[in-house]
């Protein structure tokens, strides 16, 4: 622990991963877990924050001392982050966010028909949620942070997806090999927008959590007086 640096600050994480529904009981979800937005959303509240987690599926006991807020679809992820971010210091998008969503919901189960071929599976693009948080700041000196997972060419890709987010920290998971950390796995670099390149070594989710608040500690504007 660091001592609460995070006091008086209102940050909101995301966490999990959202599934979209196709009709009431059929949906395209991922496999996130929400372990590293539930770590941030912890080690924030350690720290002093007040913290809102906005939790997509995940089945993780409910954190102590945090405000949670469950979703389920990206649409509804959006709604309840872009409600929180009004009055927060920082959002942290850790969720995993469906890129796609079926075109269209029925709101009947969809039955297979005998001797029929099944219909193809039209999608839609979802929205941008991160890209959306950073290019609309409701309040001045927020800060906003994305994750990125990588499989090659980290370094030059995270920059490449932070300029195009438009946040101020990325954080970039390396998920594969890389000529960057050769055969190392599990290795995180945060990239900042001024540049900053700030390498976290395998360990446990809480490690990267405490570093990318020190990260953020370290942007914020100071608290005002009033
Ligand atoms: O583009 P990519 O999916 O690699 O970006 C990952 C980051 O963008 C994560 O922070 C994730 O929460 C966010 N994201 C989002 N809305 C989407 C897709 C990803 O906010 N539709």
């Amino acid at each position: 622990g660091v001592g609460p640096d995070l006091a008086g600050r209102h940050v909101v994480v995301t966490a999990g991963g959202t599934r979209e529904p196709l009709d009431p009981v059929r949906f395209l979800g991922n496999r996130s877990s929400g372990k590293q937005g539930y770590a941030l959303a912890r080690t924030a509240a350690a720290r002093g924050a007040r913290v809102t987690l906005v939790s997509a599926n995940s089945a993780l006991p409910d954190p102590a001392g945090v405000d949670l807020v469950r979703v389920g679809s990206a649409e509804e992820l959006r709604t309840a982050v872009t409600a929180a971010a009004a009055d927060a210091d920082a959002v942290v998008m850790a969720a995993a966010v469906a890129d796609f969503r079926p075109a269209a919901y029925a709101t009947g189960k969809i039955k297979k028909k005998a001797g029929q071929e099944p219909e193809p599976l039209a999608l839609a693009r979802n929205p941008d949620i991160l890209a959306e948080l950073a290019a609309h700041r409701p309040r001045p000196g927020q800060l906003v942070v994305g994750f990125a997972a990588e499989t090659d060419r980290v370094l030059e890709h995270g920059r490449a997806k932070l300029a195009a987010k438009g946040c101020d920290l990325l954080v970039v998971n390396e998920v594969g090999e890389s000529r960057t950390f050769g055969s190392e796995e599990n290795e995180a670099v945060v990239l900042g927008t001024d540049g900053s390149e700030t390498p976290v070594p395998h360990g446990p989710k809480e490690a990267l959590a405490e570093t990318v608040w020190d990260l953020i500690a370290e942007r914020f504007p100071g608290l005002s007086e009033d």
